[in-house]
């Protein structure tokens, strides 16, 4: 049975000509440092119960080994104890019981075995998979962080989006940090 009350959500953080890392996958530049006076102070206890309203996560493989390698140089590991789908069609390294490899098509995965089981479904990257979520009509919702750096050229947001996607304005929010967080609900 379909949860109808699932919501496919992709987010990531974006320099503001949007781009998710660099062509070799660096993120470095995400270290930014701004001053926005009358912005917000995200409170450690809010991205806390936020994340709690988060069931599962899906992303591609690129980013799990980011997301490895983050773990081995000891900056944790992003994504708690939530269930957390891995697209692959290799042999990648799996440190804790909540990972789950899949490898198939994605509007399977999401419509067959992800929405009956889960609320709150989210992409967390990268370009490559957030582009096949939203080419395939499966995203409800995006959430944009974009930082305040330009980096001229890397993997975008989007990669592979080969037609227009009409989004509505739900949310937006400025930071102290000079962050500005932007929700949109996918409206075709
Ligand atoms: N700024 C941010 O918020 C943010 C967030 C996330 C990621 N990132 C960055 O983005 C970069 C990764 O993005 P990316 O676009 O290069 O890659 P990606 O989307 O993370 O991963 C793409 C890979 O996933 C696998 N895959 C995708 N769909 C599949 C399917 N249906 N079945 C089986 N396998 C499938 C394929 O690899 P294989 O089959 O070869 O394994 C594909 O090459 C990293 O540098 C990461 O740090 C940034």
């Amino acid at each position: 049975m379909t949860n109808t009350d699932s919501r496919v959500t992709i987010h990531m953080a974006a320099s503001l000509d949007g781009f998710i890392a660099r062509k070799d996958g660096r993120v470095d530049w995400m270290d930014v440092s701004d001053e926005f006076a009358g912005g917000d102070i995200m409170a450690p206890e809010f991205v806390e119960a936020f994340l709690k309203t988060i069931d599962c996560y899906v992303m591609g493989s690129r980013t799990y080994e980011t997301a490895l390698n983050f773990e081995a140089k000891g900056f944790g590991w992003a994504y708690g104890d939530k269930p957390t789908f891995v697209l692959t069609s290799r042999e990648l390294p799996r440190t804790r019981n909540t990972v789950e490899f899949y490898s198939g098509d994605l509007a399977q995965l999401v419509n067959g075995r992800l929405r009956p089981r889960f609320r709150s479904i989210w992409f967390a990257g990268g370009g490559a998979v957030s582009g096949e979520c939203l080419r395939r009509g499966l995203a409800d919702e995006v959430r944009y962080s974009i930082l305040p750096v330009l980096i001229g050229d890397g993997i975008r947001f989007f990669e592979n989006l080969d037609r227009d996607v009409s989004l509505h304005l739900t949310e937006v929010k400025a930071y102290k940090s000079g962050m500005v967080a932007i929700c949109y609900e996918v409206r075709d």
